[in-house]
């Protein structure tokens, strides 16, 4: 079977990938230091697609590493790399972390392939696109200056990877630019897995209703927007794990738009902050303890993709709506109350 190197497989988007992975009939093979996940989600996996995946644990920054097991793997026909540090505020407190961690790994990946053909995934983010100009945001929309280390860390990696892909003839690469993966698969034995206070939205809410926080606080409700909350693309984590594995079929089958793009992995719907709690009252059949409190500063005000272009050539659509992304997610929760993992 086809083995698909999938480095922090252990994580959110990548435990779901490896999952889809498996699920299309391919052999993934899970990297991961562990540092933003539990090695408890390999039982997880195993209790979804019955096999527990192949894993190896240890920092892609460790070039020496990376070249042994590259050497020692010979058999990997493509790559998706997750591994990264993702938190947008962290990345404000402690850039030089995420700089380090973020373009060693990256590079470590490419150097280690030098002449090996090699298909290779990269998970990059809305964030380059800052605020856009217009809406929906298509992948032709320019990449505006980042608000943040974590959002230039996934600018630079991409220029990074179209500069290698035109100068060396072995790699074929996709960017998937996400928007906000939410939600969990529907077994409720993956789902987000944040470490601390969640930075992000959804999580926040289910801890909120399941009681381990007091309230949400929604980051400010005067924008320039129907009901004064930011807007944002929610996409359920299991479409955009889907997405991986059509990029890498595309890989396989030649893209004939040549050996670097980019496509946008969304729903092509906005909702805002509002909108998304509401959704969640009324799958969970929950009310949730929130207030409005002031903006966060970096915000992006209102964002959704223009995914044609996922449609027509990668050849992917989001399946899940927004009640499915609420209720998986809300499962999750409760699962996790009464089976805790870390
Ligand atoms: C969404 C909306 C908040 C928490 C970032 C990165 C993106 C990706 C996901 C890594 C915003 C509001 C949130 C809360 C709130 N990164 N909010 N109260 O900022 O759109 O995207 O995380 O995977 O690349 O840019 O996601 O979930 O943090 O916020 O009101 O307690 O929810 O203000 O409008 P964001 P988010």
């Amino acid at each position: 079977m086809r083995k698909i190197l999938v480095t922090g497989g252990t994580g959110y988007i990548g435990s779901h990938t490896v999952v889809e992975l498996y699920n299309a009939g391919y052999t993934p093979v899970i990297i991961d230091n562990l540092s933003n996940s539990n090695i408890q989600i390999l039982n997880q996996i195993e209790k979804i697609i019955g096999i527990k995946p192949e894993f190896h644990e240890f920092d892609l920054c460790d070039e020496s590493k990376v070249i042994d097991f590259v050497q020692k793997n010979p058999d990997i026909t493509g790559i998706i790399h997750f591994a990264a540090s993702k938190a947008v505020g962290e990345s404000v407190e402690k850039p030089l972390k995420y700089y380090h961690n973020n373009f060693f790994s990256l590079i470590n990946l490419l150097n280690a392939y030098q002449g090996k053909k090699i298909n290779f995934v990269f998970s990059s983010s809305c964030t380059v696109y800052g605020e856009p100009d217009t809406l929906p945001v298509t992948e032709s929309a320019p990449v505006k200056k980042a608000t943040s280390p974590y959002g230039n860390t996934k600018q630079i990696a991409e220029e990074i990877l179209e500069e290698t892909a035109n100068a060396y003839d072995n790699y074929n690469i996709i960017a998937l630019r996400y928007f906000n993966p939410v939600g969990a698969h529907a077994s409720a034995c993956i789902g987000e897995l944040p470490i601390g206070v969640p930075q992000n939205l959804l999580p926040f809410i289910t801890q909120t209703a399941i009681g381990k926080r007091e309230k949400l606080t929604v980051f400010g409700n005067d924008y320039d927007t129907p009901d004064g909350s930011c807007v944002r693309d929610f996409i359920h984590v299991v479409d955009l794990a889907k997405a991986h594995v059509a990029a890498i079929k595309l890989l396989e089958k030649g893209n004939p738009n040549g050996n670097y793009d980019i496509f946008n992995v969304g729903t092509g719907n906005g909702y805002s902050v509002l909108e998304a709690i509401a959704a969640f009252e009324k799958s969970s059949g929950q009310k949730l303890n929130y207030v409005v409190g002031p903006r966060r500063e970096g915000d992006i005000i209102k964002v959704w993709g223009d995914v044609t272009k996922s449609a027509n050539q990668l050849g992917w659509k989001a399946e899940l709506g927004i009640d499915e992304m609420m209720a998986s997610a809300w499962a999750w929760e409760k699962y996790l109350k009464e089976n805790p993992i870390g």
